[in-house]
């Protein structure tokens, strides 16, 4: 049933992306239907009516093609073809199907950087001599040193070693993260015809949207000699040029091939959208966003902020301005299936780093112990602050079920490339991707009739899906009334602070949207007196007339006009 607040989205409004709440799944670990103890598609079907219920607008699929699952699924073999463990077109189709009739919308994830390594091109182009045009497609080189043994520049991978690996005949390839990966040749115009023909395929079955997986990297220098990239070996997205001058990543020519994917968009009606994945500087995020371009990028300063009110106040206004510039709307995420889940992040130190993080997942979580108390109250506010920020909201499937990182993995079962790849360094990225608990008994706690790919701890249970819609305080409950106010209150897409500039130094911040819709988070450490006004929805228990702190609450003032 399409949620009872709104009428189901227009199927031709163009702009239904601007304030849309976003849920990713990651279909291996989301619901699995035949008992392999993989999720799949008819699995992600079978749960639709709940994603409806929770009153999201769109759902976005992490990679669902044939792939060895070197990394996840994000080395695709097939790009118009679906892994047969997650199920057929066919499948697909049923999906999309029934998504329309609950008036949700299909995202999926394109990965254009790089293929998987048995991905039909790659196979021809391994059996193809040097400087064929089937090596063309992907980035061969011959090696350095007398022989050739030397790869040809000190590019790194992003999962640790080298970005070259070396063939029986010699040459070298190209990949930017694992050797299963490699990265495609956008210089080519047949990669690009043949990226644009995918985007049509998905889009022809009634796919409403994209996420593009690594949207900064395409478009490298590779012109001769190659350049080394010396001290800007070690990737940081704050410290890559302004200029756009780094030879591998967030360089101006990318756009050009976004402009091209945007006319592919454009001859749909309504439009298919596209939100990038770029690690880039801030002040160059607004490029991918723009409205010849993909239309959205993802904000990722909101997720690595610290809860604290004078970062997120700037955060907010910079996401608010650059989002602005380019025409579109922002983005806001706690969580996807890169990082530690933030219920455990919050659960840490405050002033924890993100190597800290990995230092702590390698103790397996136990050192030091996190503050499960602590993390679900901030989680919790967080969610309640996020929700009401102007554009959309990407939820990770499970959040609205307040998961913890699952830190206590063996080392056995790790799947990451990033585990082996870094020598054991960095425990990687399984613990957010452990299969989902929708019941607190049965096997693999409603997952599935059989396993789940990943172990699930024993007490999984206790988070199960079933339960909390029971429960009038779960987390699922607060994220699902959140959902259904957010849609009778979003009304335009900005925002006005109420908080001075001395009460976001004691953690409050405070902004009214039109609707005279308030939301007010206290971040410190003191409670903060609630102005007048009929309390929508907290995330906590409001004595006194209080807001206490980690705590989010959302309110009508009565003034028409935000104060
Ligand atoms: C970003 C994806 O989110 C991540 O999971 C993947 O490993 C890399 N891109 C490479 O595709």
């Amino acid at each position: 049933m399409p949620h009872p607040d709104s009428p189901a989205p227009s199927p031709h409004d163009a702009d239904w992306w601007r304030q849309a709440v976003v849920y990713q799944v990651y279909p291996r670990s989301f619901a699995d239907s035949d008992g392999d103890g993989i999720g799949d598609i008819p699995g992600v079907t079978s749960r639709l009516p709940y994603l409806a219920e929770l009153g999201v607008d769109a759902v976005w699929l992490s990679p669902f093609y044939p792939s060895q699952l070197a990394d996840g699924g994000y080395d695709v073999a097939d790009y118009r073809d679906v892994d047969p463990r997650l199920g057929t077109l066919d499948d697909f189709d049923e999906m999309v199907a029934t998504a329309g009739r609950l008036g949700l919308k299909i995202m999926v994830d394109i990965v254009p950087n790089h293929s998987s390594d048995q991905h039909v091109w790659f196979q021809e182009a391994l059996a193809a001599a040097p400087g064929s045009a089937a090596r063309e497609r992907y980035v061969f080189r011959d090696g350095r040193g007398e022989r050739g043994e030397l790869p040809p520049t000190d590019w790194p991978s992003s999962f640790g070693g080298p970005a070259w690996t070396r063939i029986p005949d010699g040459q070298w390839y190209l990949h930017l993260y694992a050797p299963e990966q490699p990265d495609f040749n956008w210089d080519n115009p047949e990669v690009r015809e043949d990226f644009h023909d995918t985007l049509r395929f998905w889009s022809d079955r009634g796919v409403a949207g994209f996420r593009v997986d690594v949207a900064h990297g395409l478009a490298k220098d590779l012109r001769a000699p190659l350049r080394d990239l010396g001290e800007q070996r070690s990737y940081q997205p704050d410290a890559l040029p302004v200029d756009g001058s780094h030879p591998l990543w967030d360089r101006d020519a990318v756009h050009e091939i976004y402009r091209g994917w945007r006319q592919v968009f454009n001859a749909y009606d309504p439009p298919r959208f596209a939100v990038a994945e770029a690690w880039v500087r801030t002040s160059r995020r607004t490029a991918y966003a723009s409205s010849d371009g993909l239309g959205q990028a993802f904000n990722f300063d909101f997720l690595g902020a610290r809860l604290d009110a004078g970062e997120l106040h700037s955060t907010i206004d910079t996401a608010l301005a650059d989002a602005r510039r380019a025409g579109a709307t922002s983005t806001w995420v706690l969580s996807n299936h890169d990082v530690v889940r933030h219920v455990s992040r919050y659960a840490l130190p405050v002033d924890y780093t993100k190597q800290d993080i990995e230092a702590w997942l390698l103790t397996d979580g136990r050192e030091p112990v996190p503050d499960r108390a602590a993390g679900v109250r901030k989680a919790r506010a967080a969610a309640l602050l996020m929700l009401a920020l102007p554009g959309s909201a990407y939820v990770y499937q499970g959040e609205e079920l307040g998961l913890p990182e699952v830190a206590g993995l063996e080392r056995a079962d790790l799947q990451d490339p990033m585990w082996v790849r870094s020598g054991g360094r960095v425990k990687g990225r399984d613990g957010c991707r452990v299969p989902l608990p929708w019941t607190g008994e049965g096997s693999s706690f409603g997952f599935g009739p059989g396993g789940s790919w990943l172990p699930q701890p024993a007490d999984w249970g206790q988070y199960a899906a079933d339960a909390q819609n029971e429960d009038e305080d779960s987390f699922l409950r607060l994220y699902r009334e959140a959902l259904r106010l957010r849609r009778t209150l979003v009304a335009d897409e900005d925002l006005k602070w109420q908080s001075s500039p001395d009460q976001t130094r004691r953690g409050l911040l405070w902004f009214a949207r039109a609707n005279d819709w308030h939301t007010l988070s206290n971040l410190g450490d003191q409670p903060v007196p609630l102005p007048p006004g009929e309390i929508l929805l907290a995330s906590g228990p409001l004595p006194d007339d209080e807001l206490p702190p980690w705590t989010t609450a959302w309110l009508r003032t009565g003034s028409a006009s935000a104060r």
